[in-house]
This record gives C-alpha cells, sequence and structure tokens, in this order.
C-alpha cells in the first residue's frame, strides 16, 4: 500500500510555509515564502494578500515534490494562520480591497478609545470574551469601512466579503466557492458569541459590521471543503489560528496543561476545558478547538505582543547583530544587566496591561552600559513578560503553572530557556517536534479525515527535547521583579 501523509499550510506573520507530516508526525518535508512586509506608517501593517495566496500556490507542488510524494498520497490538508489580520475582497473578481491590516496593526487606537466610552461596550467584552483593544479583528473591520470610499455600500448589498487569513486562503484553495471560518479565528474578532459560538448582533451593531460580509463559522476540525486549487482533491480537514495549532501540536488536551510559543510575539495559552473561564487580570478567554460534534474547549490566553520582533529590531535597526541568534552570544559576553532594562511596548502593551497608547522604553542607562547589557535586557523582556502573563494566569485559573511546554523560534536560545525557568520558578519543557504550529493544524486535519483516531494517539508522538530547571536566588528575583515593572510604569508616562 502507498504511504499516505497530512500537509499543513502554516500563513504566518512573516513567511507562508507548507510541510508535509507522516503518521508518526515527523517532518518529512518543509517548503517556505517569506512576503513583504508593509509600513506605510508609524503603527501601521500591512500585507499583500494575494501576494500570500500566490506563494501558497507556489509551496504547494515544491513542498510534495520534496518529499516525493504525489496528491493522491495527501489523505488532508490543514490551515494554521496568523490570527486577528483582516482582509476584505471582491466577491465577484476575488480581488482583496486594499491590503490585509494585521494583527500588530494599531491604526484602530483613536476609535477603539471612542468605542471603549460607548455605551454597552462592556457587554460586548462579556459577549465576546476579550477586552476592546486595536489587536482584534472588529475595530479593524469596522476603521476599513469607514476608511474605504463606496465600501460600506458594497458591503450592504453583499459585494465584498471578508475574513482573517484562514477564511481567505480557504476562498482561493476551494476556487472561491467556500466562504467559512472556524471557531477558534472567529473567537478572535470581538464580532463571535465565544459561547453560543455564532456572530453575535449585539456585537455587529455596536461595531457597525454587516453580516453579509461575514464568513460562515464551523468546528476547527471537521470539514472545509475539498481544494480544487493548490492541492486539487484534497480534503481540507482542519483550519485553526496558529497558537490554538501549536497548543494542539504540543498536545495539550487536558484542561490545566499550557505551552507558550516564542515567535515575533509570545502566547501563553492554558486549556481551560469545555467551560469558559471568565477572563480576568488582563488576559483573555478563547476557544481552544472544536473537534466537529462535540462541544468546543476553550483556552485562556496571555498574548505579548513583541518579544522575537525585538531581537528582530535589535538586528535591523540598531544592526548591533547580524543574525539573531547571535543575540545569546553577545548576552553571554557580560554577567548581568548592568541595571538595564527593556520594555518594547512598539505596539503598545498586550496581556496583562492592554494599553495601546504605551510607548517602549530603554531605563537605567549609565556609560557603564555596552551592547551586551542591551542584548541581556532585549532577552529579559521575553522572559518578563512571560512572568507577568502566568502571575495572571494562576491568578485567573486558580491553578498554579507547574510545568511550560515551550516551542517556537526563540526556545533555540539557551540563555533565554534559562532565564524563563528562573523567572518563572518552574521547569521548561520543549518536544522534539519544534514545528508545533504545523504539527497542529497537521493533528487536526488528520483526524478530521481518520489518518489518526484519536488524540490518545497523537499524545504518543509527543517526546521531550530539551528541559531547563529554575535556578535563580529568590531575592534576586524578587528585586529584578520589582525593577521590571518600574520599567513598565515609564511606558504609560510616555502617552503621545
Ligand atoms: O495573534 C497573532 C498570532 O497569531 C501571530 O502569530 O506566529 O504568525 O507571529 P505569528
Amino acid at each position: 500500500m502507498t504511504d499516505r501523509y497530512v500537509v499543513a499550510i502554516d500563513q504566518g506573520t512573516t513567511s507562508t510555509r507548507c510541510i508535509v507530516f507522516d503518521r508518526r508526525g515527523q517532518l518529512v518535508s518543509l517548503a517556505q515564502q517569506e512576503h513583504k512586509q508593509y509600513f506605510p506608517r508609524p503603527g501601521w501593517v500591512e500585507h499583500d494578500a494575494m501576494e500570500i495566496w500566490r506563494n501558497v500556490e507556489r509551496l504547494a507542488p515544491r513542498v510534495l515534490s520534496r518529499a516525493g510524494i504525489g496528491l493522491d498520497q495527501v489523505a488532508a490538508v490543514g490551515i494554521a494562520n496568523q490570527r486577528e489580520t483582516t482582509v476584505i475582497w471582491d466577491r465577484r473578481t476575488g480581488a482583496p480591497v486594499g491590503r490585509a491590516i494585521i494583527w500588530q496593526d494599531t491604526r484602530t487606537d483613536g476609535l477603539v478609545h471612542a468605542l471603549t466610552d460607548a455605551p454597552g461596550s462592556s457587554d460586548i467584552s462579556e459577549i465576546s470574551g476579550l477586552p476592546l483593544a486595536t489587536y482584534f479583528s472588529g475595530p479593524r473591520l469596522r476603521w476599513m469601512l469607514d476608511h474605504t470610499p463606496g465600501l460600506r455600500k458594497r458591503a450592504d448589498r453583499g459585494e465584498v466579503l471578508c475574513g482573517t487569513m484562514e477564511t481567505w486562503l480557504i476562498w482561493n484553495l476551494t476556487g472561491r466557492t467556500q466562504h467559512v471560518t472556524d471557531v477558534t479565528n472567529a473567537s478572535r474578532t470581538m464580532l463571535l458569541d465565544v459561547r453560543s459560538l455564532d456572530w453575535s448582533p449585539r456585537a455587529l451593531d455596536f461595531f457597525g459590521i454587516p453580516r453579509a460580509m461575514l464568513p460562515a463559522v464551523r468546528p476547527s476540525i471537521g470539514g472545509f471543503g475539498t481544494a480544487s486549487e493548490g492541492f486539487p482533491g484534497v480534503r481540507i480537514g482542519a483550519a485553526l489560528g496558529d497558537q490554538q495549532a501549536a497548543l494542539f501540536g504540543q498536545t495539550c488536551f487536558t484542561p490545566g496543561e499550557a505551552k507558550c510559543t516564542y515567535g515575533t510575539g509570545s502566547f501563553l495559552l492554558l486549556n481551560t476545558g469545555p467551560d469558559l473561564i471568565r477572563s480576568e487580570n488582563g488576559l483573555l478567554s478563547t476557544v481552544a478547538y472544536q473537534i466537529a460534534g462535540a462541544p468546543a474547549v476553550y483556552a485562556l490566553e496571555g498574548s505579548i505582543a513583541i518579544t522575537g520582533s525585538l531581537v528582530q529590531w535589535f538586528r535591523d535597526q540598531l544592526e548591533l547583530i547580524s543574525s539573531a541568534p547571535e543575540i545569546e552570544t553577545l548576552a553571554r559576553t557580560v554577567a548581568d544587566n548592568g541595571g538595564c532594562y527593556i520594555v518594547p511596548a512598539f505596539s503598545g502593551l498586550y496581556a496583562p496591561y492592554w494599553r495601546s497608547e504605551a510607548r517602549g522604553v530603554i531605563v537605567g542607562l549609565t556609560s557603564y552600559i555596552t551592547k551586551g547589557h542591551l542584548a541581556r535586557a532585549v532577552l529579559e523582556a521575553t522572559a518578563w513578560q512571560t512572568r507577568e502573563v502566568v502571575d495572571a494566569m494562576n491568578a485567573n485559573s486558580g491553578l498554579t503553572l507547574t510545568t511550560l511546554k515551550v516551542d517556537g523560534g526563540m526556545t533555540a536560545d539557551n540563555l533565554l530557556m534559562q532565564m524563563i525557568a528562573d523567572v518563572l520558578d518552574v521547569p521548561l519543557v520543549r518536544p522534539l517536534a519544534v514545528e508545533t504550529v504545523s504539527l497542529g493544524a497537521a493533528y487536526a486535519a488528520g483526524l478530521a479525515v481518520g489518518y489518526w483516531p484519536d488524540l490518545d494517539g497523537l499524545r504518543r508522538n509527543w517526546h521531550i527535547a530539551g528541559q531547563w530547571m529554575p535556578a535563580m536566588d529568590p531575592a534576586v528575583r524578587d528585586l529584578e521583579y520589582k525593577n521590571w515593572r518600574r520599567a513598565v510604569e515609564r511606558t504609560f508616562d510616555w502617552i503621545q
């Protein structure tokens, strides 16, 4: 019998990847393409949705030929995607109306402030499980409708459609026949009633979004049609937001299990089971996944906007290193941060603060400070931001995190991993399969078509590859944490 495989499409913030996995969850082949980042004004970040779709079309045959397999050997395709990034397109021609506005974009700051003061705003947070913030798609859609001439009329007439990136890709993969989203991506819009898992008429009314432009909401694991483009003839078995896909790929199927993915930003998700836990302490109540025919599984999330992007900034804007891994070598040239702290509030601060007006600061500069100290402060910023999110998570869930599963590009940095274990005072574990986002999408798609029988089978594929034990003097930890929080306070003073 010919072997069969599952393909994941991971449509991320900086690149799109297609990966072929085998039945043991092992990576067989990978093809990747970066796409252009547009920064037309300070705080604005955009993508060309058509460029991203063209990349998928190019990557599909490439990844199959690298694996040496044909389309008939692909059991299913699963999609994981950057969340909250929003695109509007013409229903008839399929052409995007302007560029996609991405999740880090803060142009809706003024709108969000106005909406926060509008009657009923706290009800919308209650319905959606999210605080009103520039991060989410709802305000972004409203902004597009308000600022693109004639667009609202076209939306009312049903001439344009909108979606996040999985919706855009499924629309194109299915030859423009399926306009659908999944519950995890929909739960990031502020438009979904996170309990009933359907669009909330009150939220649509609050943001002024015509329902006609929204996709149908489906369970994450089930069916999104059969591809006619890219992977023609293959079933699209699953779609999940990338952070939820990583939770799935880390096999965090039991309430109380958590993972943190360290990428451009970092996202800590805790599985809270079938009961939605109301978010407090600046966390988000979000959908972790839903298997068709079963109740949804929920998560609490702590979202950090800037972690890996701070290393990129250190490399590309300050030019103090020439490649991201060099930050570890540079940071190891000094024993500590020399009293210097960097708080990267480049897109405001997300969890647990949700202060879009905050701006980044470097504090504690003296002539003693070298680029080594700055490198250390860059890495420590990721560690302390994780600590703040974990503190909020423990307070909100009533559970105490005893171990944290980690993944993502930054986990290759051993110094950073040790710093995080130290400041959390809990062990970190990294799995052998580091491509957890893609793996989660593949697992979900494979489950949908019976390629993998159940969750237990997936769990058996998880193997530990690295572990870091906390080793920091508690008195030093407490003092450093206090200093970090004082530095964070400074970001709020800098209101423009
Ligand atoms: O919520 C934003 C998140 O989904 C982005 O993830 O890995 O594409 O930067 P990433």
